[in-house]
């Protein structure tokens, strides 16, 4: 990217640099025509991995998840919740008390942790032992009664699950990296440091993806929630499908939650087009190049960084801030998600400041100097990024979707899709284009989209629960 400056062509703008900024933004379009060709590629690529068929490591996985059904309503009791890796650097404890039939809801209670850099790329121990850390430091804080804590362990990475509570690491995504942890069992890594902390005796009763409990954690309304979709600094979805159709679990009956872990998707053929020379920058300097193509088109961890390498790509060619960069411009992850949601969204509640005065005020504190047309043009440019991640996010969703309406022989399938994660919450636009292609591209499918409960917390307690009851049947 060279040093900070400005480039040759200097002061002032061209005049045409709008031409410029939307030629360039040409190349973050996706046309209806790519969107099918992508659906219909990661539909392919689910049901050979369902067949059971070798898929390489970009195909989709499809991970049977030892979830059996939606849930029933009668779960209850109190239980601690440990999230990892869903909200990228940080890890969050919830109490999460389920009222059974009773039908009113408590709120859990929570506390976020931030996991300093060092221990996402350290050694898998230290990563485990800071997470028991921070459950004892939760626990010590709550007035409860803290005998037969009951642990569901929300562990949201590619996973080979064998049961309820045992799942293998398959690789790290998101900016973790780990020795150690890669083919061995997460669970009984977290149970081997809570019992070296020694703070507390806690039973861990399931593994769960954070898609799985977006799914189970949802209000159930006139029917089951059946899928379960997260955009957060990853994005997957999980949904129901029919066991006999699952050919690793070897069953012929009842129904089986499988993570799709559609991050991993890149199919050369139909991805290769769409791919821009700064996706290839983001991929190259990522931690894991090559990997998770597709996630990083659409996971919170990377929009940030894709709107900074076509500003930094576009100041250095003259055509914004009187084509001066600037030190934080030039340097990974200096734009955040946070940050393209502000910049994004001109009616943002959270600033004081409006539209364009407040893209203005977050340019200057990357120590740009901002002309007068190029908070408009920002404005462009994180548009661009966020609705093609929607785009491709709904090509992924409908293939799903049309996965659900073949299996089920239904002519028009009636579903509701839980929906979790950051980008939802931050983004508000990023539903409506997500909601207006998946019609597009799926217009046998009638879909309600349902903001989970909790960030998907209340959903891995009601599988701590089942689980839970399970463990305690086995030892009559
Ligand atoms: C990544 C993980 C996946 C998770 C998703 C959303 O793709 O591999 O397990 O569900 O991020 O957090």
């Amino acid at each position: 990217e060279g040093a900070p400056g400005c480039s040759q062509e200097g002061l002032p703008c061209p005049s045409d640099s709008s031409e410029l900024v939307l030629e360039c933004l040409q190349q973050f379009k996706v046309t209806e025509t790519q969107l099918q060709q992508i659906q219909a590629s990661l539909l392919g690529s689910m049901e050979q991995a369902l067949r059971g068929q070798a898929t390489p490591a970009s195909a989709v996985r499809m991970l049977p998840t030892y979830v059996g059904s939606t849930p029933h309503g009668t779960e209850q009791g109190d239980f601690v919740v440990l999230e990892l890796g869903a909200t990228g650097a940080s890890l969050r404890v919830l109490w999460v008390t389920l009222m059974g039939t009773e039908g009113h809801r408590m709120e859990p209670q929570s506390q976020e942790f931030v996991i300093p850099p060092e221990v996402m790329l350290g050694p898998g121990q230290q990563l485990f032992d800071f997470a028991a850390h921070c459950l004892s430091e939760f626990l010590d804080a709550l007035p409860m009664d803290k005998q037969g804590l009951q642990l569901g362990f929300s562990f949201s990475f590619p996973c080979h699950q064998t049961g309820l509570d045992r799942s293998t690491l398959i690789s790290w995504t998101k900016g973790f990296r780990c020795s150690g942890v890669e083919g061995h069992d997460v669970v009984q890594l977290l149970r081997d440091a809570i019992e070296r902390q020694g703070a507390y005796s806690i039973d861990v009763f399931a593994v769960v993806n954070d898609t799985v409990g977006t799914m189970m954690g949802c209000e159930p309304g006139v029917g089951p929630c059946e899928v379960g979709l997260v955009v957060d600094t990853g994005t997957n979805a999980c949904y129901m499908e029919e066991a006999r159709h699952v050919a690793v679990l070897d069953e012929d009956r009842g129904r089986v939650c499988i993570s799709v872990e559609w991050g991993s998707f890149s199919d050369d053929g139909v991805l290769g087009p769409v791919l821009t020379t700064f996706d290839h920058a983001l991929d190259r300097e990522s931690l894991n190049p090559g990997a998770q193509r597709f996630e990083k088109m659409i996971g919170g961890l990377y929009l940030g960084e894709l709107v900074r390498l076509v500003l930094a790509h576009l100041a250095q060619r003259g055509v914004l801030f009187g084509g001066c960069t600037s030190p934080a411009l030039l340097s990974r992850g200096s734009i955040l998600l946070d940050h393209v949601a502000e910049m994004e969204d001109t009616l943002c509640p959270s600033s004081p400041l409006a539209g364009a005065a407040r893209v203005h005020a977050l340019l200057q504190d990357l120590g740009l100097s901002v002309g007068a047309s190029d908070a408009e043009l920002v404005q462009y440019v994180c548009a661009a990024v966020l609705t093609r991640a929607a785009r491709l996010c709904a090509a992924a969703l409908a293939a799903v979707l049309s996965r659900l309406q073949h299996s089920r022989e239904q002519q028009m399938l009636q579903i509701a899709v839980a929906t979790g994660g950051r980008v939802f919450e931050r983004h508000p636009s990023f539903l409506s284009v997500l909601q207006k292609t998946v019609m597009l591209l799926a217009p046998q499918c009638d879909v309600s989209f349902i903001p989970s409960v909790d960030g998907g917390g209340r959903g891995v307690a009601m599988v701590t629960a089942v689980a839970a009851r399970l463990a305690a049947h086995r030892r009559l």
